[in-house]
């Protein structure tokens, strides 16, 4: 018997949606062989990203990720494929774009801008509890 399909929330953030980055992650979610199910370009509100992020409330970096994350438009993903969560992270590379590996989006395609916050172009679900949680709050109705 097959393992379920499972999907995950990708996030192209602002930073790489200002920046044009958005077809070239498509580009690399589709050749990876994943599924684009659902695509919606949105300015994130405080409001929902407080719910998107409510794990990391109280870390130093929270409040200048809010500020971040809404700063402009972002594009908001379902992915679906077996494995993708696994998969998505592994294109996507380390949290730090400096540190992240050459072929991987951060380390290809990122970089330190000196900013206060960092800006590592991409997000994507850590579990598939995570990913479910994350699809209902931007994807919901
Ligand atoms: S942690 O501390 O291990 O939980 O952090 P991590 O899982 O690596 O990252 C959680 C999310 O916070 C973002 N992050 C940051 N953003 C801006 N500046 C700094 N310094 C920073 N450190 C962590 C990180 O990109 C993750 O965001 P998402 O949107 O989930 O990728």
């Amino acid at each position: 018997m097959s393992a379920q399909i499972e999907r995950t929330l990708v996030i192209v953030k602002p930073d790489g949606y200002s920046r044009g980055l958005t077809g070239e992650v498509l580009r690399r979610i589709e050749a990876k062989g994943y599924t684009l199910a659902e695509l919606q370009v949105i300015s994130p509100d405080r409001e929902r990203l407080a719910k998107h992020y409510a794990e990391h409330e109280g870390k130093p970096f929270y409040e200048p990720l809010v500020d971040f994350m809404s700063s402009g438009p972002a594009v908001f993903a379902i992915v679906e494929g077996h494995r993708c969560i696994e998969g998505f992270r592994a294109l996507a590379g380390a949290t730090d774009p400096t540190a992240a590996l050459p072929g991987t989006i951060r380390g290809d395609l990122g970089r330190d801008w000196g900013l206060p916050v960092q800006q590592n172009i991409v997000h994507g679900s850590d579990s598939p509890e995570s990913a479910e949680r994350e699809i209902n709050i931007w994807f919901a109705g």
